[in-house]
């Protein structure tokens, strides 16, 4: 029997075994179709949505905040890159941990990623939600009841219309995803050209007037602001999560990572430039669908609002899609590993899916984004994901130092620094979010760790089969 200490630290091998070398999934996808999942998995309800919220707290500097979001995600993106090319199993980030920094963290990771995915999927569809309302009411005139739109602790009963999303987009993946990289090239294609007819169209509400007052709160309330915007970066690691599917790892993996970060933060910055400078302070206060009202309010009329609203629309449900895909990989790929009940990697015979799997996180996730208001939810996504991008970078540099000689396809430039500010990023966004959201955080990792000696000790495939014995069947 091994002592507790052996346990919370063993970790998977790092070196695929035959099983995994031979029996992966196969590398269909090119440099192009990769970086569509980086910037398909990404603009979403970020942009579309809480830019307008964190106008208030920044004022028009929140262009820096976007710019200081897009260096934190964009230095993290690079050490997924890295890992993603020496640790070539599935599993994202959980996978990394578990090999570098042992099985406990591993969970914890799981559990970070429950918040990235799940209530990231929930968040998104809440924003979703906002944006059906503004079409109903552009084309029809009518809008749903407050009460059927809206968490209860904004007035409303049960946030109807994100809930019908995440059940559509559950139907989807249950019947199988073999066509999402090309369904996702065209959202892509949609999206940007969705933001680049904002761009053009509300450049011609300029008015310096709104830029005059830059920066109301200070560097405070960019960086405030900036912990919020880190959500519309957050995807961007879905391009490292497709690490065994890239055609040519070594050269695609990073390329894809810095097109996909390099064409988001230019839409974001250039949208966000057009959108404060098109409308006052004010104006963003008191709205409740993002981009789509300030181009009424430039133009005048309804007809470009309501081309923006469809296309939110369009956008929006392919990240509720990526984030509920991401979060069946992540607990099937913990399941396997006896991290959490066997039910998660059951598949579906005829189907190929986790059918079950599918429709707890559908469950869940249509709870959250049914009953929660959409801040506090997309604040639990950012902390979730930080805390893992934290595990992610000290990963890369555990593993320079316990393996320096395992080939790696990408190598980060300027090692060890941009691990290392990657952190310092990470640690910094952290610190400028709620409270509130660190109580829950600390909640959530104590919840993490009881589970693990409650139930995943025990259970853990590694533990029971030792190293080296561990299969890994390929993801569906
Ligand atoms: N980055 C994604 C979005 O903004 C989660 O919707």
């Amino acid at each position: 029997m091994s002592s507790v200490r052996e346990q919370v630290l063993r970790r998977k091998p790092v070196e695929p075994t035959p099983d995994e070398a031979h029996g992966g999934l196969k590398r269909t996808i090119g440099l192009i179709p990769l970086s569509a999942i980086g910037i398909g998995g990404t603009i979403g309800t970020g942009i579309f949505f809480i830019l307008t919220q964190a106008v208030p707290i920044a004022g028009p500097a929140v262009i820096g905040s976007f710019l200081i979001a897009g260096v934190v995600a964009g230095l993290t993106a690079v050490c997924y890159a890295e890992l993603a090319s020496a640790v070539p199993v599935a599993g994202s980030s959980y996978s990394y941990a578990y090999a570098t920094l042992g099985e406990l963290t591993a969970l914890g990771v799981g559990a970070c990623l429950l918040l990235e995915w799940g209530v990231a999927g929930a968040a998104v569809a809440v924003g979703w939600s906002e944006y059906v309302n503004q079409l109903l009411g552009n084309l029809f005139g009518f809008t749903l009841p407050a009460a059927l739109s809206n968490a209860p602790e904004q007035g409303g009963i049960f946030n109807l219309p994100a809930v019908i999303l995440i059940v559509s987009c559950a139907i989807l993946l249950i019947r199988g995803t073999s066509e999402s990289t090309k369904i996702n090239a065209i959202m892509v294609a949609i999206k940007i050209a969705v933001l680049v007819m904002f761009i053009v169209i509300g450049v011609q509400g300029w008015d310096s007037d709104n830029l005059r007052d830059f920066a109301p709160s200070g560097f405070a309330g960019v960086t405030s602001a900036a912990g919020i915007i880190f959500f519309s970066y957050i995807g961007l690691d879905g391009v490292a999560t497709a690490g065994e599917e890239a055609k040519n790892p070594k050269r695609n993996m990073p390329l894809a990572i810095l097109i996909a970060l390099v064409v988001v933060t230019t839409l974001y910055v250039l949208v966000s430039v057009v959108a404060v400078a098109a409308q006052p302070i004010e104006g963003f206060t008191d709205q409740k669908a993002g981009l789509s009202a300030i181009l009424q309010e430039v133009t005048g009329s309804t007809w470009p609002g309501t081309v923006i609203a469809a296309g939110a629309i369009i956008s929006i449900f392919s990240v509720t899609l990526i984030s509920l895909y991401g979060q069946t990989r992540i607990l099937f790929a913990m399941s396997r590993d006896g991290m959490v009940s066997p039910i998660f990697a059951k598949v579906h015979p005829r189907t190929l899916t986790p059918v079950h799997n599918t429709v707890i996180v559908a469950i869940a996730v249509s709870l959250l984004a049914g009953l929660i208001p959409i801040d506090f939810l997309a604040e639990m996504t950012s902390i979730g994901t930080l805390a893992a991008f934290i595990t992610v970078s000290a990963g890369v540099m555990i593993l320079r130092h316990r393996s320096p000689d395992l080939p790696r396809g990408f190598r980060v430039p300027f090692y060890p620094v941009t691990p290392i500010l990657s952190i310092a990023g990470s640690l910094w966004i952290i610190s400028s979010l709620r409270v509130v959201t660190l109580y829950v955080f600390v909640v959530w990792m104590a919840a993490a760790v009881a589970w693990y000696f409650v139930y995943a000790r025990d259970h853990s495939t590694l533990g029971r089969m030792g190293p080296g014995q561990i299969k890994q069947g390929p993801l569906v």
